[in-house]
């Protein structure tokens, strides 16, 4: 619980926090990374470039503070991130070092503003969810059996191309077994050196194949231009990764896990890579031979960047009672309607979704435009909220919080 003291400079500073949010945030990764030049190597430069994670960690804390009573509301959140720290290695010691220079940041930025009673307050409210994310994370780094951030070198049995803009890389230990179980829909996290910058980055890719599996299949989209800093890792995965090459890659995490073993209907819904997730637990019900209704609903450019297509068919042969609809947005001539492709345009639910489908349990994932257009049609078309459930990356993850 925030002190009485601190409340209400709280309260009184959320909204000028959140005005300069993106100032605070800017100013303090600078200042972190000047101090901390090692922080490089966990954080992704390319959601610095683009200033996605800018706005997430800060935003975070804002967000905290201004839900402070509302702790449902926080709980997936604070579940998410801490899902994401333990995939990347956060440990306790790195708080103080955040905890320092986001309130040197806040006192930086808001000027003569910034007393001291409303630093003590956010240093207060910061401590109160690091606390709460360093338990947790201790909690998760037990259950899963795994020294924080640890990771593997796995070996490239085979490679794919998925689509136009999509490689999978099947991954086993040198042993030539499953690196080991996982959740359909969890991510793991890859880490690429560029020793000529002494630099380590690392990027989170979901395990697209089925745990039962002898191997591991992440299926990576090339992001953008190589050159920049968000496409790096995917770019230097596609342009330097073969078979028989080795890969670090860390232990699967990650809360958006589609139950598998259940009979109500289900409902899987991607747009463009989103549906790496998808496929793995598709690949799951094919695996545990389950009868459940299932709908496959995916939204892509055009068949060439249509991925994973291989383990759609191989599905619908084993699965009778599969749907599966393509939404393409500009078909190519080559595509066939009705076999590659059912409908043109975005995905448009109304179409698809039958009397049934109403009561199923649904799961998304895709870019925000798409996540937040098929969450409205959903509710719309009489969906509970209990029952969907989002993949949400970066900042959007605080939208209903904001
Ligand atoms: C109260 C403190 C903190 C809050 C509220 C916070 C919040 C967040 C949020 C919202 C995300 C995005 C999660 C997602 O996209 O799924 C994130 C990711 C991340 N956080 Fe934190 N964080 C905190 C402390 C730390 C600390 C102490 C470190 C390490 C110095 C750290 C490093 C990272 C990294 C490396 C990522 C992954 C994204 C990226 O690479 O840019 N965070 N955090």
């Amino acid at each position: 619980m925030i002190s009485t003291q601190a409340r209400p400079y709280i309260d009184a500073s959320v909204p000028v926090l959140r005005e300069h949010g993106l100032a605070i945030t800017q100013h303090f990764y600078q200042r972190m990374f000047a101090a901390h030049p090692e922080l490089n190597d966990i954080f992704n430069l390319g959601n610095q470039a683009n200033g996605s994670q800018q706005q997430s960690l800060a935003a975070a804390v804002f967000a905290y503070a201004a839900n402070i009573d509302n702790a449902g509301a926080l709980q997936p959140v604070i579940e998410r991130i801490v899902h994401k720290h333990v995939s990347v290695g956060i440990k306790p010691a790195h708080y103080p070092i955040v905890g320092r220079h986001l309130i040197a940041s806040i006192a930086e930025v808001l000027g003569d503003a910034a007393t001291p009673p409303l630093l003590a307050a956010w240093d207060e409210a910061y401590w109160l969810l690091a606390g709460e994310l360093i338990a947790a994370e201790a909690r998760l780094s037990e259950r899963s059996g795994a020294v924080q951030g640890e990771l593997r070198m796995l070996t490239v049995m085979e490679r794919r191309v998925e689509s136009a803009d999509v490689m999978s890389y099947y991954l086993q230990t040198p042993a030539g077994t499953s690196p080991g179980d996982f959740l359909p829909g969890q991510y793991v996290s890859v880490a690429v050196d560029f020793p000529g910058e002494k630099l380590r980055q690392l990027r989170q890719y979901s395990l697209s194949d089925e745990p039962a599996k002898p191997w591991w299949r992440i299926s990576v989209r090339r992001a953008g231009d190589a050159a920049t800093p968000a496409g790096r890792v995917s770019g230097w995965l596609h342009d330097n990764l073969k078979q028989g090459d080795t890969l670090l890659v860390g232990r699967p995490f990650g809360d958006f896990t589609p139950t598998v073993h259940a009979s109500h209907p289900i409902v899987l819904l991607s747009a463009g890579v989103g549906i790496t997730p998808m496929i793995s637990t598709l690949n799951a019900l094919v695996e545990t031979g389950s009868r459940r209704p299932i709908l496959f609903a995916h939204a892509a450019r055009d068949g060439r960047h249509h991925a994973l297509r291989a383990d759609l068919s191989a599905a619908r042969a084993n699965l009778p009672q599969l749907r599966t609809v393509a939404f393409y947005e500009s078909p190519l001539e080559t595509d066939r309607a009705g076999a590659d492709y059912q409908h043109v345009g975005r995905m448009d639910l109304g179409r698809i979704l039958a009397e049934g489908d109403r009561d199923a349990e649904f799961f998304l994932c895709g870019p925000m435009g798409f996540m937040r257009q098929q969450w409205e049609a959903l509710l719309a078309l009489g969906a509970s909220p209990a029952r969907i459930h989002r993949e949400v990356f970066g900042p959007e993850l605080l939208d209903h919080l904001l």
